[in-house]
């Protein structure tokens, strides 16, 4: 909710807060960043894990989401960002008109089947006819 009052939503006035925790017991918040070319937007979810993974947090645990409707859900490049980084992470929704109403998610349930890449030194690929 405190979050929610730093969104920079200027075109579609709908503020977004998200507050993420980590295991280091630290809580990031993030709200959403809007752009003129809208679709340079950044989620307020994307905004708090960015700003966690670039403090050097590496786990986490929840992440809240506060959003000025009922029923809304991280979208879908969230979702994918989530499954990368936050996959343990319980992902806790409301609408800011009933923040005791409470949703409760897993990331694999918002994003079954999630394309995960394997860091390069870990990927085992067929044989290549060109090395790269
Ligand atoms: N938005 C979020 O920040 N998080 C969501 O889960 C859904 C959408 C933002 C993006 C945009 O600034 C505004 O809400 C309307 O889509």
């Amino acid at each position: 909710m405190k979050a929610r009052l730093r969104a920079v939503a200027p075109y579609s006035g709908f503020q977004v807060g998200a507050a993420l925790l980590a295991r280091s017991g630290r809580v990031y918040l993030g709200a959403n960043v809007e752009s003129a070319s809208y679709g340079l937007t950044c989620c307020a979810e994307r905004v708090a894990l960015f700003k966690a993974l670039s403090e050097g947090e590496r786990e986490f645990d929840a992440i809240a989401v506060v959003a000025p409707m009922t029923g809304a859900t991280p979208c879908g490049a969230c979702r994918q960002l989530l499954a990368e980084y936050a996959a343990n992470a319980v992902v806790l929704t409301a609408d800011s008109r009933r923040p005791r109403e409470v949703r409760e998610f897993e990331v694999k349930e918002l994003l079954p089947a999630a394309f995960i890449l394997l860091p390069r030194d870990r990927q085992k690929h067929g044989k290549r006819s060109h090395p790269s």
